[in-house]
């Protein structure tokens, strides 16, 4: 199939924000040669670059000048079997729920907990995506990339992504500078449960031990009570990443309300729930031109009314700033502004 490139392009269905924000180039690419003719092109013409999954994860904050890179490498091969584990390569432009639906049908645990995330696997690989108790770094065995200045193929072992909480070292140090072409996870054929997070507690009570498919279910029960469906309600997923602030920090907050969720990170740290932080400023609902603080998880903010990347802004200043005043904690963001 020919290279996709379209021009003046609309990134409306490329952002779960829904923004109607345009890319003056966007090419599509099926392979990995492709991606390297392509990336040979743009370093002629000294183009800016972006590179986005399916772009749940970002903020574009006006019309992007410059070319963006979508990858449509879609495979998911099962690489080894044994009794302990199933290591699996899959294509960076596949949707990081098929691959959970498939590996859940298969019988394999490691991804059910992430389920119905939405996003790529590429991306989910670089952002470090996590859901109840459970990160990705957890199953992820290596990363493939392509190296944008010179379209040298790089392996990653996980041990050198550096991941952190919603962070690797694509996000720091080699920020724009490698692309995923593919990931290859190791995930376990015999039960590997997380079921730690209080609604999937529940699953531990049951006698026999659930499957990745009872698992996966429960998880997407859950989201769905909880999250904006990004077809329904255009959003992000969580806006902010919860922050972990110092235990004096914490211990004060303690004293006006005792209750304060909270889990220790360590003797010196402690994180605190975003949404627990926002919604005692009163803010739950919050609208602000087409933006909205989402009411059932304050932590999402939404595009409720046709919003435009600066009501978006606003609302998230808005929201940082009540955050601040009333806690002196600084909220930083977990999507990236564009
Ligand atoms: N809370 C409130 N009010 C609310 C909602 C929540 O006070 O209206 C407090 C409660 O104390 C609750 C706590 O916040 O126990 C945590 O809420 P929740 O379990 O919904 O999770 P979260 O910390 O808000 C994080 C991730 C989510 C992930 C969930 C479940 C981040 C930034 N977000 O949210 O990830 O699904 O845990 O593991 O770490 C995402 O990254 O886009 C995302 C949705």
């Amino acid at each position: 199939m020919p290279l996709s490139i379209s021009h003046n392009y609309s990134l409306r269905k490329h952002n779960t924000f829904g923004l109607d924000v345009k890319a003056e180039r966007f090419v599509a690419y099926d392979t990995v040669e492709e991606l390297i003719t392509v990336l040979a092109d743009i370093r002629n013409d000294k183009q800016r670059t972006l590179h986005i999954g399916n772009g749940s994860n970002l903020l574009f904050t006006k019309d992007f000048k410059g070319t963006i890179l979508h990858s449509n490498i879609k495979f998911i091969d099962i690489l080894s079997r044994d009794r302990d584990e199933v290591m699996v390569r899959v294509g960076a432009g596949v949707a990081w729920d098929d691959f959970c639906a498939a590996m859940a049908r298969n019988g394999y645990y490691g991804p059910e907990n992430l389920s119905h995330i939405p996003g790529e696997v590429g991306a989910a690989a670089i952002q470090n995506i996590g859901a109840y108790g459970v990160e990705v770094e957890s199953i992820i065995h290596e990363v493939e990339t392509i190296e944008i200045s010179t379209g040298n193929p790089r392996v990653f072992q996980a041990s050198e992504c550096q991941y952190g909480y919603r962070d690797s070292i694509f996000k720091n140090q080699l920020q724009g500078q490698y692309i995923v072409t593919a990931v290859v996870f190791r995930l376990s054929p015999s039960p590997k449960c997380h079921l730690d997070y209080g609604q999937l507690q529940e699953l531990q009570s049951s006698t026999t031990t659930p499957s990745p498919q009872a698992i996966r279910d429960a998880v997407i029960a859950i989201r769905r009570s909880k999250l904006p469906e990004p077809q329904d309600l255009g959003s992000a997923g969580s806006f902010f990443k919860n922050p972990v602030v110092p235990v004096e920090v914490y211990q004060h907050i303690a004293l006006s309300y005792p209750t304060v969720p909270h889990y220790v990170i360590n003797e010196d740290s402690v994180k605190i729930p975003a949404a627990w932080l926002i919604e005692q400023c009163g803010l739950k609902g919050k609208e602000l031109g087409g933006a909205a603080v989402y009411e059932r998880q304050p932590l999402i903010l939404v595009n409720k009314h046709n919003a435009k990347p600066n009501d978006i802004i606003a609302l998230a200043d808005h929201v940082k700033q009540c955050v601040y005043n009333k806690f002196n904690i600084t909220l930083n963001p977990e999507v990236n502004y564009i």
